[in-house]
């Protein structure tokens, strides 16, 4: 079978005993790294809960290519019916097998008007599949996520992604499934206001409220820049680089993202924000940083923390004042230009930070700020400039360039 496309052909025959221990290796496996990766992985248990809730009358095995590729239940409850027991191996992964056979199994569901629930671990792939196919989170713990899709709800969907895509939404069916929760959730307003905003033009974020950064929701409001995933890549580095920081200051913070994130991965670290704007301020004080300070840059911040900081964090805006206008419409029209705009070469405001930062940080306290590539090797000379042992981190995948300078020339980094 080759290993990037569709499979040509698959069908659901039904499930026999005689298939169970086929189909309880088939669990191990493909449960392994999610169980793993949340410290729940156990060789038996994770075969045994399946010999002891897998029923054969309930159940189908999927073949794709005439090859066994998979299995999947559908078990009648009480108020509806529950997905289970949905694996594909490996080798039929990310192809589309597993949302063509959810599809099929959905159709029938509508057609009985059932309503149908799937339980999913936290942080698992399957999670955007289910909402891809009209499914929203029920209810959930540190482990799992219950989900439920009401009878119908494919179409919903459907018709939902086709408006996002005419309006340009290139992950349409991503936004698709967070504009249904939010609207369900209705603290953001009701879904057809939320789709209205969205379709004109409004950032998605701006629009529910919050955006996704380093796996955690961070509230946002117009008039803050929304994180980018991009800048996970800084907040990685400084975990890395300073897993035991005692003093951590997000300059520049916006929403807070990056303090939050670094706090939330080096949890007893003491964290200060600081933003020239009311409100950025204001919405990082929404997500929980205790202490956030207005003001110009180090001028916002108490005079106590100078020589202390082991990690100074700053995302400053970098992008040249003659780019802002070839900026996608979204961050140009909707994101306040203090919170783009670097000046004639994009690093005003960072080669202000580079100034200031061996004042503030402690002996080998460290600095990091994101650039573009172009940036990087004229931040490098000002990191020099200043004092700083400074080196440049890239990541291709996310297209993130970071300048890390370190105080004290004898510590390179
Ligand atoms: C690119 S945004 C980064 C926000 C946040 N750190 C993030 O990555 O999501 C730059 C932030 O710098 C703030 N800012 C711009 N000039 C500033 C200054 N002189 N002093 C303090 N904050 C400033 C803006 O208000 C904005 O929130």
């Amino acid at each position: 079978m080759d290993a990037s496309t569709q499979p040509a052909e698959w069908l659901l025959r039904p499930a026999l005993p005689s298939d169970l221990e086929t189909l309880v290796e088939l669990r191990a496996t493909v449960m392994r790294e999610d169980l793993e990766r949340l410290g729940r992985f156990d060789e038996h248990r994770v075969r045994q809960r399946m010999r002891d809730s897998f029923s054969p009358e309930n159940s189908w095995v999927v073949e794709a290519d005439g090859v066994f590729a998979g299995c999947v239940s559908l078990r009648p409850d009480a108020d509806a019916t529950w997905l289970e027991h949905f694996y594909l191996a490996p080798q039929v992964q990310n192809r589309g097998l597993g949302s063509a056979v959810l599809a099929s199994l959905l159709q029938r569901t509508d057609a009985d008007g059932v309503r149908v629930r799937v339980n999913v671990l936290q942080g698992s792939a399957a999670r955007r599949l289910y909402e891809r196919h009209g499914f929203a989170p029920d209810r959930q713990d540190e482990v799992d996520v219950w989900m439920v899709r009401l009878p119908g709800r494919g179409a919903a969907v459907a018709d939902l992604v086709a408006r996002l895509r005419a309006a340009g939404c290139v992950y349409a069916e991503e936004e698709a499934a967070i504009l249904l929760e939010a609207g369900e959730a209705g603290s953001a307003g009701d879904l057809e206001s939320l789709v209205a905003r969205r379709v004109a033009g409004e950032p998605l974020e701006y629009v529910v409220g919050w955006a996704e950064f380093f796996g955690l929701r961070i509230a946002v409001s117009p008039g803050v820049f929304v994180p980018r995933r991009r800048t996970e890549f800084l907040v990685e580095r400084a975990v890395a680089l300073a897993p035991g920081a005692g003093l951590v200051v997000d300059l520049c913070c916006g929403s807070g993202a990056l303090g939050i994130a670094f706090v939330d991965r080096v949890p007893g670290a003491e964290l200060h924000a600081a933003d020239s704007e009311d409100a950025a301020v204001a919405c990082a004080q929404r997500n929980g940083i205790a202490r956030v300070h207005r003001g110009d840059l180090f001028d916002a911040l108490p005079t106590s923390l100078r020589g202390r900081v082991d990690v100074l964090l700053a995302n400053t805006p970098y992008v040249p004042t003659d780019g802002i206008a070839f900026l996608p419409p979204e961050a140009r029209d909707h994101e306040p230009a203090v919170t783009l705009d670097g000046g004639h070469d994009g690093l005003t405001v960072a080669r202000r930070v580079a100034a200031s930062a061996t004042e503030w940080l402690a002996p080998d306290g460290i600095v990091l700020i994101e650039t573009s590539r172009a940036q990087a090797p004229v931040l490098t000379r000002v990191f020099a400039d200043h004092g700083l042992v400074a080196t440049v981190a890239h990541d291709d995948e996310l297209g993130a360039t970071v300048v890390i300078g370190r105080s004290g020339a004898d510590s390179p980094l």
